[in-house]
């Protein structure tokens, strides 16, 4: 009888934890597209977003969790608006993946949604990847656009957006 490999064993636990949406303290696909010191374990969950620049992205950890903070560019907004949402398999306006200001008032270039496949809980890949310019997930093939929306591939849903509020213009509140 054959064991099971370490590898087997680690994509069951990643698939398993995503599965239960509870804490995940490991996950074996890092995003490589990003260097290492963008990815950044903060204790807390609050981001302060003027360390993000224009066309750039980090990684922050949330209950055991990557959260992917971008900085879209004014391009990359235009594309996540220009979409019809209708023939959307998940349908969103890019303005409903958002999180306005405590006045109401949106900033459309921060995107922040919870870096985990909604297929079988890869981390996809950032920097405009995949065939709509947004993250690719690599494991089988999902492409999500710039508003984090399931394109193609066998995803169910749209990157999640986590709960969060703006402390200000720049300091945001995951969680
Ligand atoms: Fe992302 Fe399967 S886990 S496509």
């Amino acid at each position: 009888m054959s064991e099971p490999s370490r590898r087997d064993f680690i994509y069951i636990a990643a698939g398993a934890a995503a599965a239960a949406g509870g804490a995940l303290t490991l996950w074996p696909f890092i995003d490589q597209m990003n260097p290492a010191a963008d990815t950044l374990a903060l204790a807390s969950t609050e981001v302060d977003l003027s360390q993000v620049a224009e066309g750039q992205q980090i990684t922050v950890m949330w209950r055991g969790k990557p959260v992917f903070v971008r900085h879209r560019t004014p391009a990359e907004i235009e594309e996540a608006r220009s979409v019809d949402v209708s023939g959307l398999r998940d349908p969103a306006t890019d303005q409903e993946r958002l999180v306005p200001l405590s006045g109401g008032e949106y900033q459309p270039q921060f995107l922040i949604m919870v870096g985990i496949c909604t297929h079988l809980g890869c981390v996809p890949l950032g920097n405009r990847s995949g065939d709509y310019d947004g993250w690719f997930c690599p494991c089988h093939g999902s492409h999500y656009d710039t508003a984090g929306r399931i394109r193609k591939g066998p995803a169910p849903k749209n990157l999640e957006v986590p709960g969060y509020e703006y402390l200000s213009d720049t300091v945001v509140k995951i969680g």
